[in-house]
């Protein structure tokens, strides 16, 4: 069977950026939520799968520390193209977000999930991703999550996956308070509705 690494990466090689089924030029509902946080503009931010997301160029108008992890490397590849001359600001991580992180990457301000977690289907790899989350963002952190709701999609970029009310998230993060939730309906680039639950919670303990 394919590997998961060479899905991903045959899907970046593949296919033009603007017709990725997550594809967006408005992140205004997701800045919506990273508004909440008090300074983000000065804080370190885990990205745990950025894809080729545009997002990084908006982020990077600020001085804000990126960490952007993603397991293809053809998306990285991509990704570097958006950064220009802000690397200063970027460390880069290529690997599959449900194994342990490296042990220099803790004390971090914001975690930032936009359809990543939802591709995880196996319980294991749930759980040490939520231990990734709770070892790397400090107490009084935050942590974002964009992922398909239950009256989304069951598949994506050929893949099943697990979707996500804001009582799923809470269970996995007893340590995180939830600031705000609400459900969204992305359309995406064929004009297909893809309902998200997006919240953002704040590490309390
Ligand atoms: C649907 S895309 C979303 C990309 C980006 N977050 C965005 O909003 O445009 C999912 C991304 O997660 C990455 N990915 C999938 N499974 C992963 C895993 N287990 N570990 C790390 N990255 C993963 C893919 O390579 C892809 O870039």
């Amino acid at each position: 069977m394919e590997s998961l690494t060479n899905h991903w990466n045959g899907i970046f090689q593949k296919t033009d950026e603007e017709k990725l089924g997550w594809y967006e030029t408005d992140f205004s509902q997701t800045l919506k939520f990273i508004d909440l946080i008090p300074d983000w503009q000065k804080a370190k931010i885990f990205v745990a799968g950025v894809g080729t997301s545009g997002l990084i160029e908006k982020l990077l108008k600020s001085t804000a520390e990126l960490y952007l992890n993603d397991l293809s490397s053809a998306a990285l590849e991509k990704a570097k193209s958006k950064v220009a001359d802000k690397e200063r600001l970027v460390h880069w991580l290529c690997q599959d977000i449900a194994q342990p992180l490296p042990s220099d990457v803790r004390e971090l301000d914001i975690w930032f999930d936009r359809a990543v977690l939802h591709f995880l289907t196996d319980d294991n790899c749930v759980e040490q991703y939520f231990k990734n989350v709770h070892a790397v963002i400090k107490v009084g952190g935050y942590a974002f999550f964009a992922e398909f709701s239950k009256a989304g999609a069951k598949r994506c970029a050929g893949l099943d996956l697990r979707q996500y009310d804001t009582a799923d998230l809470e269970k996995r993060l007893a340590s995180f308070e939830l600031v705000r939730s609400e459900e969204y309906t992305y359309i995406n680039p064929y004009g297909a509705p893809r309902p998200y639950t997006y919240a953002l919670f704040k590490r309390v303990k």
